[in-house]
C-alpha cells in the first residue's frame, strides 16, 4: 500500500498520525487538531458552514468561553469526514499543511481563505496572516468610520469616547470584530473572538496579506460560509443572536437634546411637536434631568413633577427615555444608593491594592460597576426599579466604553482590576485590558435583562454607545458625538451598513450631527435622509443652536415633516423589516450586495460604484447625493431589473422610459446605464424593486395613535413580486404565543394582461387596525378597469400612476383579478 492511502487509513480511523515533517494530526468527530513547534490548532465544524478555530502554544488550547458567542451555539458541532490533510463538512473543505497553516474551500475548490504564513507568536501576543486577493472586498467592524468597504485599511478595536471623531478618526465607541470577506461573488464572515485591543489590517501593510491580531488572549475565530453574504449575515445571528423585536414606537421619530430641562421645556417641545403635526413617539432626558448629574437620581428643583410630566407625555403618545450612565457617583455615607448598594454588595471595579477605583466623570469623582460579574449585573438592573415604575419607557446608556475624563487614554488605567464571576467563565481577576472592550456590552445586558425582570412583559428598549460582538442582544446604539456637516450626513450611511452587516441592525446617527451647528439646509437634508434610517432621533450637543425640525420657518418645516410623515406612512413596512430581523438577524439597512450580490459581472459589489445609496429593507432603495453639500446632477447605480419611483409610481424598465420628474431617460440600448438625477433641496430619490408590494398606513402623529382609514397595498408588478406583512401589539412578548397577525402577499401578471392579486390567509391571533384594504398597483395598464373580488366585479379607479380599488379587511386566503 502507498503511504498517502496508509495516511488516509490511518485519519479515517480518527488514530493519531504524522501528517508531515513537523505537523502530528488528530482527527476529531468533528474536526482535527494538530500540533507543531508548540503550537496546537483546532478546527471544529459548528455547522456544516461554521468552523471554529482556537490555537494555543504548549499544547493547551485558550479557555473555551465568550461573551459574544451564544452558548448553544459555540457548542454545537457536527461529524466531519476525515481526510489525509484536514476534513470536509458538506459544504465546506479544511485542510492543515505541515507548518499549521489552515486552507478552507467551498466543494468546488474555490479558496475562500488561506493562511500565507504559520501564526506567529510574540510574547502573549500574536498574529493570523491570510492571502488577501485582490477580489477581496471587507465589510463590517461595527462603527468604524471611512468608506463602505474596509480593503486597504487598518483598524483598532479599543473602545473609545470619540468627541468630534472624523472620517479618519480610529478606533472610536465600539468594537466588533466581525467583517465580511467578499471574494468573486462568495461570502465568507469571520468572528475575531478576542476581547483585548486587536487589530486589523486588510492589505494596507502588505497588499497581499490581511491580518488579525491581538496583543493578549485567545485565538479563538469563527469563520461563516455564505456562499451569499445574506447567508453570512444570517448565520452571524445565528451565533451571535439576532436584534429582538424593537417596541414599535422606537420606529417613530424621536427628539433628543442635551439637555431640554426644566420640565416645562420638555412640555414645550412635545407641544409644540404635536402643534406643528410632526409625528413623533419619543423625548430624550439628557444628564441634566439628574441632581448634580447622579446616575438614578431626578432634580427635583428642575423637575418638580417628573412622574406627572411622564404621564402627561404619555397621555399625549410620548415615550420618554432617561440617560443612566454606568458612572455611579463616588458619595460615601450621602444616603446615594446606588453607591450605597454597589459598596455594599462590592459591585465596584477595584485598584490592583484592592482599594475600590475612583475616577472623574459627569457627577465628579465616580466608581465604576463590574459589570462582568453576574451579581453585580443583577444589582445593576435593579437600580431601574424606580424608574420603570414611574413610566420611564426606554434607557440611554452612554459614556460606557467606560469614559473617564482627565487621562489621555480617556478611560480608566490598565491595571484597574475586574474579577469575572460568570457562568460559563473561570472565575478569576484580569485587569481592565482584557474587559475594557465588553465593559459597554454588560453594561447594557445589565441594563437589558434588568429591565426584562421588572417588566418581564414588556419589550426593553436599551440605546448603548460603547459595546462588542453580540450586543444586539441587549442594546440599539448610534454612531456617538458625529458633527454638524455635510461629510458626517454622508458618513451615517456607510457606518449605519456596516453595523447592520456586524450585527447591529437597530441604529442611527445623531440627525443634524451632534458638534457644531447645522445649517438650515443640513438639517433638512439629514431629516430627509434619516426618515429611511433604522432610529430617526434628532440630538444635539449643548451650546448649539436649536436642532427641531421647526426651527428654520415654515419652508423648511414642511419639507421636513413631510419626510417624517412618510416614514409613518411606511411604518407597517417599516415593522415588518424589522420583526424579520428579529428572527433572522437582516438589518433594516442594507447595502445593495445584500439583496443584489450577481449585479455585477465579477462579482463586485455593486455598492462600489453606486455612491451612497442603500436599501431600507428589502424594497426600497435609497439614493442621496454622495456629495451631499451640492445640488449638481449625479448618477444612481440601480441593479439590474425594473425599478419604480417610488415618489410618482413611474416604471423605469427597458422598454416604458417613463421618464419620472428630473430623472433623465434611460437609453434604451443601455439599460443598466446609471440615471442622472439632480435632487433639489427637497428631493430625496427613492426606488421600489420591483415584484414588491408594500404595506402602507395612514398618516398618525404617533405609532401610538389608531390608523384611521383603510391598509394600503402597493402593488409593484415584476420577478418575484411578493410581500409580507407583521403585526402585533408593538409592546409585549404575546407575540411569542400566537398574538401576531402574518398575511404573505403575492402577485402575477397574467398571460392576458390580468394582475392577480394573492393574500394568504392571515396567520396568528392579532386583529389588525384596517376594516379595508385598497389596492394601488403601478407600472400595469388594464384592459376593462375592472376587478373580480370575494364581493363580486368592481370597477377600477384611477389615482396618479396608480388603479386602486377598496375591499373588506380579508380573514381567509384571497384572490383578486385586476383587468
Ligand atoms: C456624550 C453622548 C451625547 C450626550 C452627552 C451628554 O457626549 O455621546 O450623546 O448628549 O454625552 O450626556
Amino acid at each position: 500500500m502507498r503511504a498517502s492511502a496508509l495516511l488516509l487509513l490511518s485519519v479515517l480511523s480518527s488514530s493519531v498520525i504524522a501528517a508531515a515533517a513537523s505537523a502530528k494530526i488528530k482527527s476529531l468527530p468533528n474536526g482535527v487538531q494538530a500540533t507543531a513547534s508548540g503550537t496546537t490548532v483546532q478546527i471544529t465544524a459548528l455547522r456544516d458552514d461554521v468552523l471554529r478555530v482556537r490555537i494555543g502554544q504548549d499544547g493547551k488550547l485558550p479557555e473555551d468561553a465568550s461573551w459574544a458567542v451564544l452558548p448553544a451555539s459555540r457548542t454545537s458541532s457536527i461529524h466531519v469526514s476525515p481526510d489525509a490533510t484536514g476534513f470536509h463538512t458538506a459544504s465546506l473543505q479544511v485542510t492543515l499543511d505541515p507548518t499549521l497553516r489552515l486552507t478552507v474551500s467551498d466543494l468546488a475548490g474555490h479558496i475562500l481563505q488561506q493562511d500565507s504564513e504559520p501564526i506567529l507568536w510574540h510574547g502573549t501576543g500574536f498574529r493570523v496572516t491570510k492571502q488577501k486577493d485582490p477580489a477581496d472586498h471587507f465589510f463590517g467592524l461595527g462603527d468604524k468610520p471611512g468608506p463602505l468597504d474596509r480593503a486597504g485599511q487598518s483598524f483598532t478595536m479599543w473602545n473609545t469616547d470619540a468627541f468630534g471623531w472624523q472620517e479618519s478618526t480610529d478606533p472610536i465607541y465600539k468594537s466588533i470584530p466581525f467583517f465580511i470577506d467578499l471574494r468573486a461573488g462568495r461570502a465568507l464572515g469571520v468572528l475575531f473572538d478576542n476581547t483585548w485591543r486587536t487589530s486589523f489590517d486588510f492589505g494596507k501593510d502588505a497588499p497581499g496579506q490581511y491580518t488579525f491580531s491581538a496583543p493578549n488572549g485567545p485565538v479563538d475565530y469563527y469563520l461563516l460560509y455564505g456562499p451569499t453574504p445574506k447567508q453570512v449575515v444570517e448565520t452571524y445571528a445565528w451565533l451571535t443572536g439576532p436584534t429582538p423585536l424593537p417596541p414599535l414606537w422606537t420606529l417613530g421619530f424621536q427628539q433628543s437634546r442635551y439637555s431640554y430641562v426644566p420640565e416645562s421645556k420638555v412640555i414645550e417641545i412635545a407641544d409644540r411637536l404635536r402643534a406643528d403635526h410632526i409625528p413623533s413617539d419619543a423625548i430624550y432626558l439628557d444628564i441634566d434631568y439628574q441632581k448634580s448629574n447622579r446616575p438614578f437620581t431626578v432634580d427635583t428643583d428642575k423637575f418638580p413633577h417628573f412622574q406627572q410630566m411622564i404621564q402627561d407625555l404619555a397621555q399625549k403618545n410620548f415615550h420618554i427615555v432617561a440617560i443612566t450612565d454606568l458612572h455611579i457617583a463616588h458619595l460615601p455615607n450621602a444616603g446615594y444608593t446606588p453607591y450605597d448598594t454597589g459598596t455594599a454588595g462590592d459591585h465596584f471595579v477595584k485598584n490592583p491594592d484592592g482599594t475600590t477605583y475612583v475616577g472623574p466623570v459627569w457627577p465628579g469623582p465616580s466608581v465604576f460597576p463590574d459589570f462582568t460579574r453576574k451579581a453585580s449585573r443583577d444589582w445593576w438592573g435593579t437600580l431601574y426599579q424606580d424608574f420603570t415604575r414611574q413610566g420611564v419607557a426606554g434607557f440611554w446608556n452612554d459614556m460606557n466604553e467606560p469614559a473617564v475624563f482627565t487621562y489621555p487614554t480617556k478611560t480608566m488605567p490598565d491595571n484597574i482590576q475586574h474579577r469575572i464571576d460568570e457562568p460559563g467563565f473561570q472565575t478569576r481577576t484580569t485587569s481592565h485590558l482584557e474587559v475594557h472592550n465588553i465593559y459597554g456590552l454588560e453594561n447594557s445586558r445589565g441594563t437589558y435583562e434588568g429591565l426584562l425582570s421588572l417588566q418581564p412583559d414588556q419589550r426593553p428598549f436599551v440605546l448603548t454607545r460603547a459595546s462588542y460582538a453580540g450586543g444586539q442582544r441587549y442594546a440599539a446604539t448610534w454612531t456617538g458625538d458625529n458633527s454638524s456637516t455635510w461629510n458626517h450626513l454622508r458618513m451615517s450611511v456607510p457606518q449605519i451598513v456596516n453595523l447592520g452587516l456586524s450585527g447591529f441592525a437597530m441604529t442611527g446617527a445623531d440627525v443634524g450631527g451632534f458638534a457644531g451647528s447645522p445649517s438650515p439646509d443640513l438639517l433638512t437634508k439629514w431629516l430627509e435622509l434619516a426618515a429611511f434610517q433604522p432610529i430617526d432621533r434628532d440630538h444635539a450637543a449643548k451650546g448649539t443652536r436649536d436642532h427641531e425640525p421647526w426651527v428654520d420657518g415654515p419652508e423648511h418645516l414642511a419639507i421636513r415633516r413631510r419626510y417624517i410623515e412618510e416614514r409613518y406612512r411606511l411604518m407597517p413596512y417599516l415593522y415588518t423589516v424589522a420583526e424579520e430581523m428579529s428572527r433572522t438577524g437582516l438589518p433594516i439597512m442594507r447595502p445593495l450586495f445584500l439583496e443584489f450580490p450577481q449585479a455585477t459581472n465579477d462579482g463586485h459589489p455593486i455598492d462600489l460604484d453606486a455612491g451612497s445609496e442603500f436599501l431600507f429593507g428589502p424594497s426600497l432603495l435609497i439614493a442621496p447625493n454622495p456629495s451631499p453639500e451640492e445640488v449638481a446632477p449625479y448618477e444612481v447605480h440601480l441593479p439590474p431589473g425594473v425599478w419604480y419611483d417610488y415618489w410618482t409610481g413611474a416604471r423605469l424598465d427597458r422598454r416604458a422610459l417613463t421618464a419620472a420628474r428630473d430623472l433623465e431617460q434611460r437609453d434604451a440600448k443601455q439599460p443598466n446605464k446609471p440615471l442622472l438625477v439632480t435632487p433639489t433641496l427637497a428631493d430625496l430619490p427613492v426606488y421600489v424593486r420591483e415584484g414588491t408590494i408594500l404595506p402602507i398606513s395612514p398618516l398618525t402623529q404617533s405609532t401610538n395613535e389608531v390608523p384611521n382609514g383603510p391598509l394600503t397595498l402597493r402593488v409593484y408588478p415584476g420577478q418575484h413580486c411578493s410581500g409580507d406583512l407583521y403585526q402585533d401589539d408593538g409592546k409585549s412578548f404575546a407575540f411569542r404565543t400566537g398574538s401576531y397577525l402574518r398575511i404573505h402577499l403575492s402577485c402575477t401578471e397574467n398571460p392576458d394582461g390580468s394582475l392577480a392579486l394573492h393574500i394568504d390567509a392571515p396567520q396568528g391571533s392579532f386583529a389588525p387596525w384596517w376594516k379595508q384594504i385598497r389596492i394601488e398597483a403601478y407600472g400595469w395598464t388594464p384592459t376593462s378597469r375592472t376587478a373580480t373580488t370575494p364581493q363580486g366585479a368592481q370597477p377600477l379607479q384611477q389615482s396618479g400612476a396608480a388603479w386602486t380599488l377598496t375591499i373588506p379587511a380579508v380573514t381567509t386566503a384571497t384572490e383578486l383579478v385586476l383587468r
